[in-house]
């Protein structure tokens, strides 16, 4: 039995005699998945989860290595939670401090070093078997698992209990790209498919109880490949037999790469009714020197051609993308040619970040770093640049009827939120159910949302 920290959560504590979970997540979509993994498989066994980690019988830190800064946080949660039971030598034994994710998977045993009373150090492909690791460090010192699942096991324990009328599905892991800037492949591995059979499986159940948009994950999807049932699926046969799924209303996948976009795949927007029209396509840079030093695979021509023939193909479809400002070596003419790269292509919206030199990535070693301040001024452009875009496509929305998928209420009363099928956020005034498919007349916007009046329910 643990004792939390101060008396009010320990009489709290006694009252409801429940062991209670805080997770704390950085990072990407994976990461949040993961840790609703945690969640679910530990509610499974009694635990609830709590916002505060005073009172917590079980504290996890779920990191990211991607960038620098996600990786100093999450030291620094770390050394907060393992420090409050060193304020509280009493509750040494009882409270467990778990850090997962992939610095936990970068770094290993290594942290037991340097983070006394830390318990468990869990590598992401192995976050399905957090309440064996917990039982284990019950008894030993501290547990670490960190050892790449390459198998199927490691897409075990699918989060059960969910609420929402949205959820994410594993379909892959891993990555074999190796873009010289990046950790994933060194801390998440080879690439690996989920089976097929196991994603219906998983999907049907949660449309059983009340889902009605899958959001499918994988660091690199359209590599998605199950040979377990005799012919090999591709990404675009799962997305066939997912529009089949009935009561499923939507399907988006995320993250492609460039790359790896077939005339197959770009079809399935227009051949599956299900499958919206938004496509998440990081280019990361609109120099062809930039992208050949970051080991992309495409130019810029070839990426344009891909845009060119979705857009001719899917009119209206939204597209995203990731941009890296001041990766090694970059000069103002390729920071120009990225800028005149976001306003040829439109984005709807851009995720943009600045370099971060990452020890196990090759693009570490280069003696070409861009100034912080270079660097700075330049994520700043890109930002302006792509702000200025995204209210020019949401001001053309003013006036529109769009279809919205309910989420539920929004943070302002007597209004509610939900999505368009290009994936914008809408709130509206309405009183509709959520999961609904309501139709919106689009009267406003702001820089990440379109404002309206709910005129009618779709269905
Ligand atoms: N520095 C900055 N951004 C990075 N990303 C990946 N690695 C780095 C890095 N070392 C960005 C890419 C990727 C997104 C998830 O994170 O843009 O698409
Ligand atoms: Fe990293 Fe490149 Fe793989 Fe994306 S495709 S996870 S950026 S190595």
């Amino acid at each position: 039995m643990a004792f939390p920290f101060d008396n009010s959560a320990y009489h709290y504590y006694n009252f409801q005699n429940m062991k209670k979970v805080y997770v704390e997540t950085y990072g990407c979509q994976m990461n949040e998945h993961d840790s609703e993994r945690m969640l679910s498989i530990l509610s499974e066994k009694g635990y609830t989860p709590t916002q505060h980690p005073k009172e917590a019988d079980v504290v996890i830190v779920n990191t990211c290595s991607v960038r620098a800064k996600a990786e100093q946080k999450a030291y620094s949660s770390l050394g907060r939670y393992t420090g409050l039971k060193k304020k509280n030598p009493g509750t040494w034994q009882d409270r467990l401090v778990v850090f997962s994710g992939c610095v936990a998977q970068q770094e290993g045993e290594r942290l037991l070093g340097r983070f006394q009373g830390l318990n468990v150090v869990v590598g992401p492909s192995q976050v399905h078997r957090i309440d064996e690791l917990l039982a284990r460090a019950r008894t030993e010192e501290a547990v670490v698992a960190v050892a790449p699942e390459q198998g199927q096991d490691r897409f075990r324990n699918p989060v059960k209990d969910v609420h929402g009328i949205k959820a994410s599905v594993t379909i892959m892991e891993g990555c074999d790209n190796f873009c010289t800037y990046c950790t994933v492949p060194y801390l998440r591995g080879r690439e690996v498919s989920r089976s097929a059979r196991s994603i219906m499986d998983e999907v049907q159940a949660l449309v059983a109880s009340g889902v009605r948009e899958v959001v499918l994950l994988g660091q690199n999807v359209n590599s998605y490949a199950d040979a377990s049932a005799g012919r090999t699926m591709t990404l675009y046969d799962l997305l066939a037999a997912l529009n089949s799924v009935s009561g499923l209303e939507r399907i988006r996948f995320i993250t492609s790469h460039p790359r790896d976009i077939t005339d197959r795949l770009m079809h399935a927007f227009t051949d599956f009714g299900k499958v919206c029209p938004h496509l998440h396509l990081p280019v990361q840079s609109g120099s062809d020197r930039i992208l050949k030093l970051m080991a992309r695979g495409y130019t810029t021509a070839r990426y344009l051609d891909t845009v060119d023939k979705l857009r001719a193909l899917v009119p209206g479809i939204a597209l995203t993308s990731d941009f890296i400002a001041g990766f090694p070596s970059e000069t103002d003419e390729d920071h120009r040619d990225t800028i005149q790269f976001i306003r040829h292509v439109r984005y709807d919206n851009i995720f943009s970040f600045k370099y971060s030199d990452r020890p196990l990535a090759r693009s570490s070693a280069s003696a070409d770093k861009v100034p912080p301040d270079v660097i700075a001024a330049r994520l700043g452009e890109l930002q302006q640049v792509q702000l200025a875009i995204t209210r020019e496509i949401y001001g053309s929305l003013t006036g529109t009827h769009q279809q919205v998928l309910v989420e539920g209420d929004s943070k302002k009363p007597g209004r509610q939120q939900g999505r368009t099928r290009e994936g914008r956020i809408v709130n509206f005034s309405g009183t509709v159910p959520s999961g609904t498919l309501a139709n919106v007349l689009i009267e406003d916007f702001s820089d990440n949302a379109l404002y309206g009046t709910h005129t009618r329910e779709e269905n």
